[in-house]
C-alpha cells in the first residue's frame, strides 16, 4: 500500500518522509489556497522536498474539457512522477480518457460513488480518489470503497484506489484493512495515528530505571 500525504506543507512532507515511507503528495485547490502560497510556489517547494521516486498529484481547476486537458498536460510537464488530478465530471471523464491516450498520469478525484470511480478506471485512470469522509454524508463511505475494490478486482482493472478525504485515523485504519492500494492522509491525522500516550510512558519508565541503575541516560 502507498502512504501519501494530503497537504501543501513542504516542511511536513520533509519531516514525515524522513520518518515514514511516504510515496507522494496530493494537493487540491482548497489545500493550495489555504496554504497562502501560489500554486507555482507550492509545486516548486514540493519538487524540492520530494525525492524523484516520490509522486506529486496536482489538480486541474478548469471545468470544461479543453481547459482540463490543457491543465492536465501542463501539470504532467512539471516534473517526472507527476499526476494530474481530474474531477469525475462529464468533461473530466472525457479529459481522463484523452490524457490516458497521451500516456499521461491521471488520478480521478472528487469521487463520491463506487460507480463514478469504476467508470474512471475503465477510462484508464491510474488512481481513483473516493472522498471517504464526505461519502459518509450520503451513506457508508467505507462500504462503498470495499465494493469498489471488489468491482475493480472482478473486472481486472489495474487502477489503484487512493482513498482520500480522511478526518480521523479510524477511517484510514478501516480503508487499510479493506486493502486499498493507497491512502492520502493529512499530516495531523497521520500524527494522531502515530502518537500513543502509552509509548511515552513506557520510554520514560525505561529511562528512569536505567538512570537509577547506571547514573546515565545513554546505553554506554
Ligand atoms: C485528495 O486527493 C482530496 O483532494 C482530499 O483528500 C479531499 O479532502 P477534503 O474532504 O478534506 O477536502
Amino acid at each position: 500500500m502507498e502512504l501519501i500525504l494530503d497537504t501543501a506543507d513542504a516542511q511536513a512532507v520533509h519531516e514525515l518522509s524522513e520518518m515514514l515511507t511516504i510515496s507522494g503528495v496530493t494537493t487540491n485547490p482548497t489545500i493550495i489556497t489555504r496554504s497562502g502560497k501560489t500554486p507555482e510556489q507550492v509545486c516548486a517547494e514540493m519538487d524540492e522536498v520530494l525525492a524523484p521516486e516520490q509522486k506529486l498529484f496536482v489538480q486541474t481547476v478548469s471545468t470544461n474539457y479543453e481547459g482540463i486537458l490543457a491543465e492536465g498536460r501542463q501539470i504532467c510537464a512539471l516534473r517526472t512522477n507527476v499526476y494530474a488530478k481530474v474531477p469525475v465530471t462529464h468533461d473530466g471523464l472525457r479529459a481522463i480518457k484523452q490524457l490516458k491516450r497521451e500516456g499521461l498520469g491521471v488520478l480521478a478525484t472528487a469521487i463520491y460513488s463506487a460507480d463514478q470511480a469504476f467508470f474512471a478506471a475503465m477510462n484508464g485512470a491510474d488512481y481513483l480518489a473516493p472522498y471517504v469522509n464526505r461519502m459518509c454524508d450520503y451513506g457508508d463511505g467505507i462500504q462503498a470503497v470495499r465494493e469498489l475494490q471488489e468491482m475493480l478486482e472482478l473486472n481486472q482493472l489495474p487502477a489503484k484506489v487512493c482513498a482520500a478525504s480522511f478526518k480521523n485515523g479510524s477511517q484510514v485504519h478501516e480503508l487499510i484493512r479493506a486493502g486499498v492500494g493507497a491512502v492520502t492522509v493529512p499530516p495531523d491525522v497521520l500524527y494522531a495515528m502515530l502518537d500513543h500516550p502509552g509509548t511515552k510512558v513506557a520510554v520514560d519508565e525505561f529511562n528512569a530505571a536505567w538512570s537509577a541503575a547506571f547514573g546515565r541516560d545513554t546505553f554506554a
